[in-house]
């Protein structure tokens, strides 16, 4: 059954079954130049060409992945903008947030047009950026002031350097905070492969939130890839939103022994114990958000030594494969994935419109076959980086379209169109 169409992206009608709270229903949703101008319960209501998802398939709201490192710039031969965002795109993902932490880094104006101007021009999914402490807090408000620019991204080397001038600029923009939390004095790099956990513990983690609460308190503060309950519910009991990544609740340390470079990550994955706690955290609705933290390096970087090779693995083409599987097995409601990956980023982020399906939302949506089943190969992905520390899993649950704007930027199996992704405004 095919679901590649013949219609005109700027104005058809998408039909198929959705999912609107925690029932399927059939729908008619009119598109129109990227946005939904009607919707119509059952397949009554027509303009243009008309799309159906059949069979099994679901239409969800678009997924967006609040952790994204499209590396570009003079990081292109990792990743670009162009193979990153067609890796989302073949992820079931229509909204990428973009890391700073690329050459040039994104803490100034410069190298920020840079990005925006590289990311117009090559981006198959809708994208976002956060940007990088610099003390110059002129720059600081004029990055903010950007429509692309979703937050203030720290990393562990950035945490001391805060203070309220910070914090009140970004108080002022109404943007977030994205904390990278590991305590920088109680992490080293002194560690054997399969025993980083060692040398960049939980304890790291949960320092950071102790001696930075004051500054996180001070803002609207999101703790990313949190690898261990305790930072969880800590972070959880001070009103911050946290998101964890598919490594942390399916794999742990051994993957790291077993796989050296290719299962290497900062934070590091954890014993089988902690990220068995996790999972269950996850299932019970803990958890705000699901990202991956996508962060792809080159194959001949991930062949150095353990020592000398950079962390981080690529996410986006196994991220929804991954959460699907835990619907399937009964962890999750095919809801709370749709809170992780689309109700809860977009309140964090303030994309209030984004992948909904009532008249005024932009028309993103994540388009899964929760029957398919397959194996993960990371020889057919989009990505500059072919590996995957998930190499082999079986899944079930495939996302088979992903629409951006109304474009089919991805389906079965090909990535067929570029959308148009008009001007700076994200809504
Ligand atoms: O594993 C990681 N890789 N953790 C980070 O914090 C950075 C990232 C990267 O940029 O490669
Ligand atoms: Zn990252």
């Amino acid at each position: 059954m095919s679901i590649r169409f013949d219609v005109d992206p700027k104005n058809y009608t998408l039909q198929g079954r959705v999912l609107i709270g925690s029932t399927i229903t059939e729908v008619s949703l009119v598109i129109r130049d990227g946005v939904v101008a009607k919707a119509c319960m059952g397949y009554t209501c027509k303009e243009g060409k008309v799309a159906r998802i059949e069979g099994s398939r679901v239409v969800l709201p678009g997924a967006i992945d609040m952790h994204v490192h499209l590396r570009g710039l003079k990081l292109s031969y990792k990743e670009d903008e162009e193979t990153g965002t067609l890796a989302a795109a073949a992820g079931g993902i229509t909204f990428v947030v973009d890391m700073p932490n690329t050459s040039p880094r994104i803490n100034n104006m410069r190298a920020l047009s840079e990005k925006l101007a590289s990311l117009r021009q090559k981006a198959y999914v809708d994208y976002g950026v956060y940007i990088g402490y610099t003390r110059n807090l002129m720059e600081l408000d004029g990055m903010l002031r950007e429509k692309r620019v979703l937050g203030l991204k720290l990393y562990p080397e950035d945490l001391q350097l805060i203070d309220e001038k910070v914090t009140s600029i970004l108080r002022n923009h109404k943007k977030v905070l994205v904390v990278h939390c590991e305590h920088p004095q109680y992490i080293s790099e002194n560690c054997q492969q399969g025993e980083r956990s060692r040398c960049r513990p939980v304890l790291s983690e949960v320092k950071c939130v102790n001696e930075f609460l004051d500054v996180f308190k001070s803002v609207k503060t999101h703790i990313t890839h949190v690898t261990s309950s305790r930072l969880l519910l800590k972070a959880k009991a001070h009103g911050f939103t946290v998101d964890t990544c598919p490594h942390y609740v399916l794999l742990d340390r051994s993957y790291e022994r077993r796989l050296g470079c290719i299962a290497k990550v900062n934070p590091p994955l954890r014993s089988p114990n902690v990220r068995d706690k996790l999972l269950k955290h996850l299932a019970s609705g803990m958890v705000d958000a699901w990202a991956t933290d996508h962060a792809p390096h080159s194959i001949t970087e991930k062949q150095q030594s353990f020592q000398d090779c950079p962390p981080g693995f690529p996410g986006l083409e196994v991220s929804l494969r991954l959460l699907f599987t835990l619907v399937n097995r009964g962890l999750l409601s095919l809801w709370d994935a749709v809170m992780l990956t689309n109700y809860n980023p977009r309140r964090i982020l303030g994309l209030s419109r984004y992948g909904c399906f009532k008249p005024g939302c932009i028309a993103s949506f994540t388009v899964v076959d929760l029957k398919r089943e397959g194996v993960i190969d990371s020889s057919k992905f989009f990505s500059k980086a072919k590996y995957t520390p998930f190499e082999g899993f079986k899944y079930r649950g495939e996302p088979i379209a992903t629409i951006v704007r109304g474009f089919f930027v991805y389906a079965d199996g090909y990535a067929p169109m570029k959308p148009r992704l008009t001007g700076d405004g994200i809504d």
